[in-house]
């Protein structure tokens, strides 16, 4: 046995020596680290927003109307995506449950997207025209009606809480603050498009114009606005602006 197994050879200053002190020291590699993810994150992210066609434009695709709008906030309000997402993945057995997979542009003017990352319940990306608004109706009053093994929340107070186009203008131009291409037009006929759409009664012909293919119903079929037309309104919207019929994606991209 000679004397110098006790003694460790001496190290040699090597590029992987002097990163021993790196691991050696926990604030060093967690600061290290983190220079490493962030310049990793830029190089992949910040492209994105320099480039033009991050978001395939698609045929169909308009800002919703003031009362899918407000439809939609309420959705948010009551953390309807806790139990919901809005993606259908292209994989095979979500394309043959849900329909086609969602394509970036159909959430472009979702602040913030509804995506979701939980499925407690089924997605909602193409549940617009899937039900009548009856069955919206009653099963947002009483999902076990309906459904009997549903283990939804009842939500009947949208059907009792009435709503004016009060703050409709100040709902549509904060959309617009944050990108969504509303129209000084738009801006300006958000009260009026918000009432027509709700009255098959009234004159929406600026509605259609404004809003291609919306649709003017009493969606839930009481006198007066309700939140819950707003959401039926909006779940009857979700998913039926694109034309699937038609729809090819673009192969030169
Ligand atoms: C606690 C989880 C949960 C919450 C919160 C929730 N849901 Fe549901 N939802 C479900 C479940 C589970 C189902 C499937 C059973 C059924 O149809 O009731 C469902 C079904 C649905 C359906 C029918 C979908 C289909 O394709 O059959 C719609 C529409 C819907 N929910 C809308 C909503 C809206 C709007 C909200 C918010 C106001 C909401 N849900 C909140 C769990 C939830």
């Amino acid at each position: 046995m000679s004397d110098n197994q006790n003694t460790p050879a001496p190290v040699k200053k090597t590029f992987l020596s002097r990163h021993a002190a790196i691991e050696r020291s926990a604030t060093l590699l967690m600061v290290l680290s983190l220079v490493v993810v962030t310049v990793g994150g830029i190089v992949e992210i910040a492209p994105l927003f320099y480039l033009e066609n991050t978001i395939e434009k698609v045929e169909g695709m308009r800002p919703y109307t003031p009362l899918e709008l407000k439809g939609r906030e309420i959705y948010v309000r009551e953390g309807c995506y806790v139990c919901h997402s809005q993606m259908i993945r292209p994989m095979r057995d979500e394309v043959d449950r849900y329909g086609h997979y969602s394509l970036a542009a159909e959430s472009m003017y979702d602040h913030p997207h509804q995506w979701g990352s939980k499925r407690t319940g089924p997605d909602l990306a193409r549940v617009g025209g899937r039900y009548s608004d009856g069955w919206q109706v009653d099963h947002l009053m009483d999902p076990q009606s309906v459904v009997p093994e549903s283990i939804m929340p009842k939500y009947a107070f949208l059907s009792r809480t009435p709503i004016e186009a009060t703050y409709i203008q100040d709902l549509v131009k904060t959309h617009r603050a944050v990108g969504v291409p509303y129209s000084d037009d738009m801006v300006e006929n958000a009260a009026a498009d918000f009432n027509a759409q709700a009255d098959p009664d009234s004159d929406y012909d600026g509605l259609l114009e404004r809003y291609p293919g919306a649709q003017v119903r009493n969606f839930d079929s009481q006198p007066g606005i309700t939140e819950m037309d707003a959401m039926v309104a909006y779940l009857q919207m979700l998913g039926t602006l694109v034309d699937f019929s038609t729809f090819t994606p673009d192969a030169s991209r």
